[in-house]
């Protein structure tokens, strides 16, 4: 006991001694311990958060995503081709550190899509949950700032998202252009369905339109025990409705890391369109708290928004406005009238497309003056134009039409057009008509038409290979979708490298499809006037007059050739016409195929690739329609998932000089 008193006496002297070092232990202790504490419940406490408007938010923004002043978050603002990413800046735990399992999640927002035209938008916008913060390397456009065209489907992306997607990508297997879609490392979904909500009231879905501009709630609920994603939306003012729109298995356990980031990623594409983010609450293992809806910010004033019914309404104001100013001043009508007459029918009125009016394409194009004609076409003359309102840069086609009959048809074949979207055509934003005259606004192209960039010898850029190629497919990309993806078939009729327009980006999009259809709904339907350009008529075409898509395949394979050799379809020598195509067949029996292809590209190329797309090229322009392969076939040759087949090198000459020449070798 004595001994054990004396070790206690020892300690206790030596606590007294040290007793102030211990103390500043004990404090930097006690530091430690609270910093773990705190970050043990800063930990937890990101976990859950909830933002009525994001003025006090912690987010990480790139891209072009900016918070308003008033707590909006604007993650695209009516740009082209950009994206917008906003973050939770810290990473969350999904994982269960010592069992492995995902945990369950649930978050709820609100967004609003406010496009420039009420018709069309940019590409859309997506919830994610990725490895990484901001997605470095992903593409804007129909990418929507996820993927980049290298990763997209790449199980190591980690990523999930859920889609709002406003454009459908037959890319993607899009189902429409209004959906909500699951995605898991790449755009093609795993489960789609059309945006609406489920009415209890008539046991039904109720369709909703994703670029309405009004604000609307999404719930995303992932229950891990049993795999299952839901996904529900609907309009602000409707509470969460009692079936989700999409309820999904998804096995996320090699798509979740341990730690993730999450927030919303946005593109636009040639369109300008805003995404918006009003509020967003999540929460892990459990239900993400409600938002405040009267408490979130309020949304930049719809500048330009027309639907029917409004429409009508502004219509019958108008009328009442017309009579009061024509009791005023008649002369001023008659004078004003004169200058902006405009002639709506009321078949019109059930068109969904866009019209403008033509003082509104008169003021944004400053009156047409010559200075602002960007071209003239075989259906008018282009002129270049900026809507005030927007800043979008416009252009403005002119065609002048003087029957009444086929108006309808025409304008319905406007409307129609104006609803197909694909990166690779160049876009209809709207028509306006007036006596005599329609007018179709598309969407501007930066660097006009790709005859420019192949023949003016003033101009200083050089196309090079890589940029060819890109063209090419880009073209048959949107020509097989105007022949086999869009709900019905479309014959273009007038495929030349002059309708064939660069972005700002030299991807090469394809203009004026359908337009050639005006001629059949001209004055006289008796004549049938063989419509398309000389050079890139398919023989059989002179003879029936009726074009089709392998007409239309006939008159890309000459595009091709154009492209590749930098040589207009025909040229004059020895006063005798030259056909591209004969020349190039030549060189190929010749066995120096190379020799055809355009001198400034300086040899600058790929072998291989330059002779499967001259292949390409004369298979397309092949004299006999049936020996012409679909562009469904092309798109393969030219990814590479069917080989060409076996091309007659010694074969005979083949002219496509005179029609009977085809005729011969369709008989033999
Ligand atoms: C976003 O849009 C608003 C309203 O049109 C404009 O005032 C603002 O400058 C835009 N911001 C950017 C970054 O483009
Ligand atoms: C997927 O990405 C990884 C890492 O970037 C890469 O090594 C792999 O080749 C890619 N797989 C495919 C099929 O592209
Ligand atoms: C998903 O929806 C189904 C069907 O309505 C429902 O039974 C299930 O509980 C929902 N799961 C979650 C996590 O909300
Ligand atoms: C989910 O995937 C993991 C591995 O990818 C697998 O081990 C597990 O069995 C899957 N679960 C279900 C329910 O399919």
């Amino acid at each position: 006991m004595a001994a054990h008193h004396d070790v206690w006496q020892i300690t206790i002297e030596l606590l007294k001694k040290k007793i102030p070092i211990l103390l500043q232990m004990d404090r930097k202790l006690s530091l430690l311990l609270v910093v773990c504490l705190l970050t043990g419940i800063s930990a937890t406490k990101y976990d859950e958060f909830t933002y009525n408007g994001f003025q006090r938010s912690e987010l990480y923004l790139d891209g072009v995503a900016e918070i308003t002043p008033n707590g909006l978050l604007i993650l695209t603002n009516t740009t082209r081709n950009q994206q917008g990413h906003a973050f939770h800046k810290v990473p969350l735990h999904f994982k269960n550190t010592s069992e492995g399992n995902i945990y369950s999640f649930s978050t709820c927002f609100v967004f609003a899509i406010l496009p420039e035209h009420p018709d069309v938008s940019g590409h859309g916008l997506a919830f994610v949950l990725s490895p990484t913060r901001g997605l470095p390397g992903a593409m804007p456009n129909q990418y929507l700032g996820l993927f980049n065209s290298a990763n997209n489907g790449n199980s190591s992306n980690h990523v999930l998202a859920v889609e709002l997607d406003t454009i459908s990508n037959p890319e993607f297997g899009d189902i429409d252009s209004n959906h909500v879609g699951i995605d898991v490392n790449g755009l093609r979904s795993t489960d789609a369905a059309p945006a609406s909500y489920f009415v209890e009231k008539i046991d039904k879905f109720k369709k909703l339109s994703l670029i309405s501009g009004e604000p609307m709630q999404v719930w995303v609920d992932y229950s891990n025990p049993e795999k299952k994603l839901n996904v529900t939306i609907s309009p602000i003012s409707v509470p969460k409705p009692s079936h989700p729109l999409l309820s999904s298995f998804v096995n996320l356990s090699s798509v979740i890391l341990e730690t993730m980031y999450i927030g919303f990623s946005s593109s636009t594409g040639s369109i300008l369109t805003s995404h918006y983010v009003l509020g967003w609450s999540f929460k892990m293992n459990g239900q993400a708290a409600a938002l405040n809806l009267s408490s979130l910010p309020s949304l930049p004033l719809k500048k330009h928004r027309r639907n029917l019914s409004s429409l009508i309404i502004w219509l019958s104001l108008g009328v009442v406005v017309f009579i009061t100013i024509t009791a005023c001043s008649i002369a001023y009508i008659i004078r004003r009238k004169a200058r902006y007459a405009e002639v709506l029918e009321e078949w019109e009125l059930e068109n969904r497309t866009h019209r403008f009016s033509y003082k509104e394409l008169f003021k944004a194009t400053k009156g047409f003056p010559e200075k602002n004609l960007l071209g003239v076409g075989g259906f008018g003359r282009v002129y270049k134009g900026e809507l005030p309102t927007s800043k979008t840069e416009i252009a403005v086609k002119r065609i002048s039409h003087d029957s009444k009959q086929g108006m309808r048809e025409f304008v319905g074949e406007i409307a129609s057009n104006s609803q197909l979207r694909h990166r690779n055509l160049v876009q209809l934003l709207g028509y306006s008509r007036r006596k005599g005259e329609v007018l179709l606004v598309y969407e501007f192209m930066t660097n006009g038409s790709l005859d420019k960039f192949l023949y003016d010898a003033n101009n200083p850029t050089t196309l090079g290979w890589s940029q060819r190629l890109k063209i090419i497919r880009g073209v048959a990309s949107g020509l097989l979708y105007l022949h086999e993806e869009w709900e019905q078939i479309v014959v273009h009729r007038d495929i030349k490298a002059s309708n064939v327009l660069l972005d700002s980006e030299m991807n090469g999009k394809l203009g004026d499809f359908g337009l050639s259809t005006l001629y059949d709904h001209g004055s006289d339907p008796q004549i049938t006037r063989v419509v398309g350009t000389f050079g890139y008529i398919a023989p059989e075409l002179t003879k029936t007059g009726r074009a089709t898509t392998s007409t239309d395949v006939f008159a890309f394979g000459v595009f091709v050739l154009e492209v590749v050799c930098g040589r207009r379809p025909i040229v004059q020598q020895d006063s005798q016409d030259l056909h591209l195509v004969d020349w190039v067949w030549k060189s190929w029996r010749n066995g120096v195929i190379l020799e055809v292809t355009d001198a400034r590209l300086g040899g600058d190329y790929h072998l291989g690739e330059v002779e499967m797309i001259l292949k390409i090229g004369l298979l397309c322009s092949h004299p006999v329609p049936a020996a012409r392969p679909t562009m469904r076939q092309v798109m393969q040759f030219l990814n590479g998932d069917l080989s060409l087949p076996q091309m007659p090198k010694g074969g005979r000459g083949i002219t496509i000089s005179s029609p009977e020449h085809a005729e011969e070798l369709e008989e033999s």
